[in-house]
C-alpha cells in the first residue's frame, strides 16, 4: 500500500473534511456565511479543548513559574495608543483605481513573484516595484500608492457614537497581561523570573483573508508573556525557542520535518520586537506558514504602559527594595487556530485498503494522538434489539459520567460505523453483541491496525476501563 502523501496534502480536501465531520462550519451558512469566520462544531470544540489542555498543561500547569490569567476583550482606549498600536499596526495597502476595492501591497507583489517576502519593504520602494512590474489589482485595473491602513477593530461603545465613545477589539491578545502584571506580581508574591500566559482573543481587519482559518479577523492567541532581569532576558529568549519546538514536535506530537523556525528581517519585526522568529508549520501543499511568533519585547510594553498611565509598573527586588526596574519580557504567542489547522494536515491520512473479495476502497483516518481526539471511544451496539441498544446506550452514558468523552453510533453496518469513527479519529470502538449479553464480552477494535484486541478477539466489559484510564492532559 502506497504511503499517504501529506506533502499533497490541499486546502480544500481540509476544509470539506472539516464542514462534512462537523470540526468547523462557515459561521452564518443559512445567509450564505460571512467571510472569514468559522464556528466550532461538535467534533472541533472537543479538539480545541484538548488543544487548550495540552497548551495548558505544558505552559503553566506543569510548570512552577506560570501562573495564568484571562483578561477583559475590551481595555481602556489608552492601552493601545501606548502600546503603540494606534500609530504603527498598520499594513501597507493599495487602492484599485476604479473599483477602490484595497489589497495587501506585500501580497500583490509576493503573488506576482515579483519579490519572495515583500515585508520589509519600504513604501518607495514598494511603489517603485509596483510601477517596474506594470502590476494591476485583481480586476485589471491600475493601482494608487501603498498607505498604510491600521489593523484594530474600532467600535462605539455607550450610548452615543462620538469620539469619546471609541473602543477598540484587542488588537492582540498579551495586552491585559501587561495591564495585569504589576497586580499579578502582588497577589501571587512571585519573584522573578515567572511567567504570565493566557489564552485571549483577538481582532484585526485584516484586508488579505483567506486560506480558510489560518487569517481571519477574529481568532484566538495562546501567549506566554515571561518576565525576568534584563541581564537574562537572552538567555530565556533562547530557552523558551527550544521550548516552542520540544512543545509542538515531542508533545502535541507535529512532525519534526513539519515544524522548523525563521528568523525575522531586521525590518520585518513588530515595532516592540527586538529580535522575533516565527515558528513555522508546513500545511501541506500549501507549504511552510506562520504559527507561532517568539518575540524579544524588552521594557517596552512596561514602559509604554507606566508612562501613558502614570502608574509605576516596576518590580522591586525583595531581598533589595532600592534595586527596582521594568522587566524584560519574551513573548512566545502563538495562534489557536493555526494549531488547530496544524494537528488536522498533521494527522489527516488516505489509505486504500482491498477486501477479502479484493474490491479496492479508500479509508480516511484523522489518526490523532488518544490525548487530541475528540472521542476516546465510540460504543456500536451490533443490533438494534434483543437488549444489544439499550445496553450499548447504557454503556455509553456511564462512561459519559466518568467522564470519558464517548460517541453512541447505532446507524448503518458496523463495517460503515468502524469508518465513521476512523474520520472521526475516534482511536477505540466497542461493539455490544449477543456473547456481550451472554457472557459479558466485547469486541474492542482500534483504529489504526483495524484489530481486535484480546483472546479470540474479545475482551471483557470490565477490563474496558485499563484502555480509556490513561492519565492526559485531555482526557
Ligand atoms: N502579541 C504578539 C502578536 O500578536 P503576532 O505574530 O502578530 O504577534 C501571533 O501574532 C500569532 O497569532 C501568529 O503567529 C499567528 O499564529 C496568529 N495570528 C496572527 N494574525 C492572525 C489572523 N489574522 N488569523 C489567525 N491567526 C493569526
Amino acid at each position: 500500500m502506497a504511503e499517504f502523501d501529506r506533502s499533497q496534502l490541499a486546502l480544500p480536501t481540509i476544509v470539506s473534511y472539516c464542514r462534512r465531520k462537523g470540526f468547523v462550519f462557515p459561521s452564518s451558512e443559512i445567509y450564505s456565511g460571512y467571510a472569514a469566520t468559522y464556528d466550532f462544531g461538535p467534533l472541533g470544540i472537543l479538539l480545541k479543548k484538548n488543544i487548550e489542555a495540552a497548551w495548558r498543561y505544558w505552559n503553566v500547569t506543569s510548570r512552577t513559574d506560570m501562573v495564568e490569567i484571562e483578561g477583559a476583550i475590551f481595555m481602556h482606549p489608552k492601552t493601545w495608543e501606548a502600546s503603540g498600536h494606534i500609530g504603527g499596526f498598520a499594513d501597507l495597502m493599495v487602492e484599485d483605481l476604479v473599483t477602490h476595492k484595497r489589497y495587501r501591497a506585500d501580497h500583490m507583489l509576493e503573488e506576482a513573484g515579483v519579490v519572495a517576502a515583500a515585508g520589509g519593504l519600504s513604501v518607495a520602494e514598494i511603489d517603485d516595484l509596483i510601477k517596474v512590474n506594470n502590476l494591476k489589482s485583481p480586476d485589471g485595473n491600475a493601482v494608487s500608492g501603498a498607505k498604510r491602513f491600521n489593523l484594530l477593530v474600532k467600535t462605539h461603545l455607550g450610548p452615543i457614537e462620538d469620539e469619546s465613545a471609541v473602543a477598540y477589539l484587542k488588537g492582540e491578545s498579551c495586552q491585559n497581561i501587561y495591564l495585569d502584571w504589576k497586580a499579578t506580581q502582588e497577589v501571587t508574591r512571585r519573584k522573578l523570573p515567572f511567567g504570565i500566559a493566557q489564552i485571549g482573543k483577538a481582532f484585526r481587519n485584516e484586508i488579505t483573508v483567506k486560506q480558510f482559518i489560518l487569517r481571519t479577523r477574529e481568532f484566538e492567541q495562546m501567549d506566554v508573556q515571561y518576565f525576568c532581569e534584563p541581564k537574562d532576558a537572552d538567555k530565556f529568549y533562547e530557552e523558551w525557542k527550544a521550548n516552542r519546538i520540544a512543545f509542538y514536535t515531542e508533545f502535541l506530537g507535529l512532525g519534526k520535518e513539519n515544524v522548523k523556525f525563521r528568523q525575522h528581517e531586521l525590518d520585518e519585526r513588530a515595532f516592540y520586537a527586538s529580535d522575533a522568529w516565527d515558528v513555522e508549520y508546513c500545511y501541506g501543499a500549501l507549504g511552510f506558514k506562520e504559527m507561532e511568533g517568539v518575540h524579544h519585547r524588552g521594557s517596552y510594553d512596561l514602559d509604554q504602559h507606566s508612562k501613558f498611565s502614570g502608574e509605576d509598573l516596576s518590580y522591586r527586588d525583595p531581598e533589595d527594595l532600592k534595586v527596582k526596574f521594568n522587566p524584560y519580557i519574551v513573548e512566545c504567542s502563538a495562534g489557536f487556530q493555526r494549531i488547530f489547522l496544524a494537528t488536522l494536515f498533521e494527522f489527516y491520512r488516505e489509505e486504500e485498503l482491498t477486501d477479502s473479495k479484493g474490491e479496492k476502497d479508500v479509508r480516511v483516518v484523522m489518526g490523532f494522538p488518544y490525548e487530541l481526539a475528540p472521542y476516546k471511544i465510540a460504543i456500536l451496539p451490533l443490533m438494534k434489539k434483543d437488549g444489544m441498544k439499550e445496553k450499548a446506550f447504557e454503556l455509553y452514558a456511564d462512561l459519559r459520567k466518568q467522564g470519558i468523552s464517548a460517541d453512541f453510533d447505532e446507524a448503518g453496518s458496523i463495517g460503515k460505523r468502524y469508518r465513521r469513527q476512523d474520520e472521526n479519529g475516534t482511536p477505540w470502538c466497542v461493539t455490544i453483541d449477543y456473547d456481550t449479553m451472554e457472557n459479558g464480552t466485547v469486541t474492542l477494535r482500534h483504529r489504526d491496525s483495524m484489530e481486535q484486541l484480546g483472546e479470540g478477539g474479545r475482551i471483557k466489559l470490565e477490563d474496558l476501563a485499563k484502555y480509556l484510564s490513561r492519565e492526559g492532559f485531555g482526557k
